[in-house]
């Protein structure tokens, strides 16, 4: 079967910054709280701009890098949940803005886990020989979707977007894929919409309040560190690697404290950790796609390496990829 790799990268974070000291002013929170809980201390907020202009100009530099033009792509994936609206689809507005008019265009929900879902999704169309190039982005404008008035959520989420360039390689690529759901347990962190505007709806006939989002933290640590362990034992045991064989290990940013609590689970060094979470905050499906970006940039990661990606986030879903680099 054809080998699927990385022939680029490419990120955009919006330029506004916005620190733990300027929460402090907005609820009741302090700098410390937020950065010994969680690693947090500025996240980047798109106020202009949408998921699908922060998703083309990630899109833009992952081509730029990957010496590819638009017109070679065949097929778009955006991994998204604060899509600018329901329809059109994100894929379909970055295939205009960056004009790949013979690409396939749709987007893939699965919230962090989504760069995982879309990547590995788009490696099956071209090891099929479906399609030869594709391009994947996680976008998200996740801020958008924050009641700012909770000190539970509002210090931890960001926005951003990554994307890469996929298509054949001679040698290495993706090595292995592990997606996981846990849709018995997706009432734990959601969007709660308050009202309705169809005159059908038994509640309710008009929203009461944006929809926000709602999570219960503490649960959600737990599962996050136990089942983003599991699937990186079970990703390296498909790609026929051992623990001590990883070089690099990429994961969703959403908890400094998780992160931490898996490398000693694995007893692997943190060092082996890629962590941005402090600069950036968590970016849903985004986060582990600018953080591949600014590893490989700062050579973090190497020709040859090992690389392991994993997610966990709401559905519930957790995801990973071993990518030989
Ligand atoms: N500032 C100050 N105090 C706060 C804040 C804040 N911003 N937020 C909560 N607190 C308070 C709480 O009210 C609570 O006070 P109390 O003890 O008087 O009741 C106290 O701090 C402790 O709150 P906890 O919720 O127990 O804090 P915890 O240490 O668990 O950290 C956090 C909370 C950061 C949310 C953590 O639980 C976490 O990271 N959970 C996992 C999140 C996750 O992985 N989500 C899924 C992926 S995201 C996605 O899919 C889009």
């Amino acid at each position: 079967m054809t080998k699927v790799g990385i022939l680029g990268l490419g990120a955009y974070l919006p330029s506004k910054k916005l620190t733990n000291f300027d929460l402090e002013k907005m609820v009741e929170t302090s700098d410390e709280w937020i950065r010994t809980r969680t690693g947090i201390q500025e996240r980047r907020i798109a106020s202009h701009e949408k998921t699908s202009d922060l998703a083309s100009k990630a899109a833009h530099q992952a081509l730029r890098n990957a010496k590819i033009p638009a017109d070679k792509i065949d097929l778009i994936i955006v991994a998204t949940i604060s899509p600018d609206s329901n329809f059109p689809s994100m894929a379909c507005k970055v295939q205009k803005a960056i004009k790949a008019r013979k690409a396939a265009a749709f987007d893939v929900s699965a919230a962090c886990s989504g760069y995982l879902y879309a990547l590995t999704t788009a490696k099956q169309f071209i090891q099929t020989g479906l399609y030869k190039r594709a391009l994947v982005i996680a976008a998200e404008h996740i801020t958008g979707l924050i009641d700012w008035k909770d000190r539970d959520t509002c210090v931890l989420f960001g926005d951003g977007a990554g994307a890469c360039v996929l298509g054949p390689v001679k040698s290495g690529g993706i090595t292995a894929d592990f997606l996981q759901a846990f849709g018995d347990h997706g009432d734990m962190m959601r969007v709660v919409s308050e009202g309705a505007r169809s005159p059908f709806h038994p509640g309710k006939t008009a929203y009461t309040k944006l929809p926000y989002i709602a999570m219960q933290g503490q649960e959600l640590f737990k599962i996050a560190v136990n089942s983003m362990a599991d699937a990186i034992k079970k990703v390296i045991k498909k790609a026929k690697i051992k623990k001590q064989d990883i070089d690099c290990i990429v994961p969703h940013q959403a908890n400094d404290r998780i992160i931490t609590a898996i490398a000693k689970k694995l007893n692997i060094p943190k060092e082996k950790i890629f962590i941005n979470i402090n600069k950036y905050g968590n970016m849903s499906a985004a986060s582990i796609a600018v953080a591949l970006y600014e590893a490989q940039k700062s050579k973090k990661i190497k020709k040859g390496d090992n690389v392991v990606l994993v997610a966990f986030g709401a559905g519930l879903v957790s995801a990973a990829n071993v990518i030989k680099w």
